[in-house]
């Protein structure tokens, strides 16, 4: 099979099939193995140029760690203010300057759609790093990645998806991204804040798909428990953030209720939903995914900039 992702936009995950998910996968596992020297070969001379429009730890820190460690290097702008988004330059000019210094493009932006409209406009790939509440392709690429690693499998698992389903753009690119395999997916989250309907009409017929409101009643039968914060940003009124805020926390209490082996994952940052107290439990894995996370994305970019890179 052809390198899938060799100068292709990374706008969403439904623009993937099942095929391309497990190649980027076998390739994390194979870059992960490479020697140092090996492996900085890969990117070496070429550049990720980025541009944050929302803050970011992880996805910019691990995208960077990842091209350093190809050999590339990274450049971009993560302080608006320092930019000259500041003096009112438009995202499609500050992008069409970046494409003249880079090879692969970075955006997070605040506007569902930012990341297609960016990539219709430059030459080099775009890789949406959130985009709104749309979607966040590589986190789920990630998130699948640990499943797998962390279960040994995918097909045949029980998934609960807890917390701002409404507002959580990596919901959407993780269901979406399920939606190749088959599992059972339990949907938790407070009335106001449950999955859109545009994507549930979307999924449903490609996944087991149940909603609930408590998340006792999920316990019991869950492998997964993907947790995610209340958006509190993408909130109209902070009013109604401030009633559902804290609906959720995973503490040693669900898990006494849950299977003993449920791994519990979150794409961070987290508020209050997870207790530090359960930080050193073996079913703790959220670091250990943000860890995955630099792996994911360095065999992202390796496949992006090289063609006959195989798996
Ligand atoms: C997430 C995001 O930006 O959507 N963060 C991340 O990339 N890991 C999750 C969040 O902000 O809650």
């Amino acid at each position: 099979m052809p390198n899938p992702f060799y100068d292709r936009d990374i706008v969403s995950i439904r623009d993937f099939a099942k095929d391309d998910l497990e190649f980027v996968f076998d390739t994390t596992d194979s870059i992960s193995r490479l020697k140092h020297s090996q492996r900085g070969e890969l990117g070496k001379g070429r550049t990720l140029g980025y541009i944050f429009y929302e803050p970011s730890t992880r996805t910019r820190m691990s995208f960077e760690a990842a091209m350093a460690s190809l050999g590339g290097s990274s450049i971009g702008i993560s302080d608006l203010k320092s930019s000259s988004v500041e003096k009112g330059e438009s995202l499609a000019d500050t992008i069409r300057v970046i494409d003249l210094y880079s090879d692969v493009i970075l955006l997070r932006h605040p506007l569902d759609g930012s990341s297609r409209f960016a990539a219709e406009l430059s030459q080099n790939p775009i890789i949406n790093a959130g985009s709104g509440s749309e979607e966040h392709p590589t986190q789920a690429l990630l998130d699948l990645y640990t499943i797998l690693k962390e279960k040994g499998k995918i097909d045949g698992l029980s998934v609960a998806i807890v917390g701002d389903l409404k507002y959580g753009r990596t919901v959407y690119s993780l269901l979406y991204g399920l939606a190749n395999y088959k599992v059972e997916v339990h949907l938790v989250s407070p009335p106001t804040l449950r999955i859109r309907k545009e994507s549930l009409y979307e999924i449903q017929d490609k996944l087991k798909i149940k909603e609930h409101s408590k998340l006792d009643e999920v316990l019991p039968e869950t492998d997964v428990i993907y947790v995610t914060r209340i958006q509190r940003e993408r909130f109209p009124d902070v009013q109604e953030y401030e009633k559902v805020k804290g609906t959720y926390t995973i503490d040693e209490n669900t898990l006494a209720k849950s299977k003993s082996d449920i791994a519990v994952m979150h794409p961070l940052p987290r508020v209050d939903e997870i207790s530090q107290s359960i930080d050193h439990t073996k079913n703790a894995i959220y670091f250990k995914q943000a860890s995955y996370g630099k792996e994911l994305r360095a065999a992202l970019l390796a496949l992006m900039l090289n063609e006959n890179l195989s798996r």
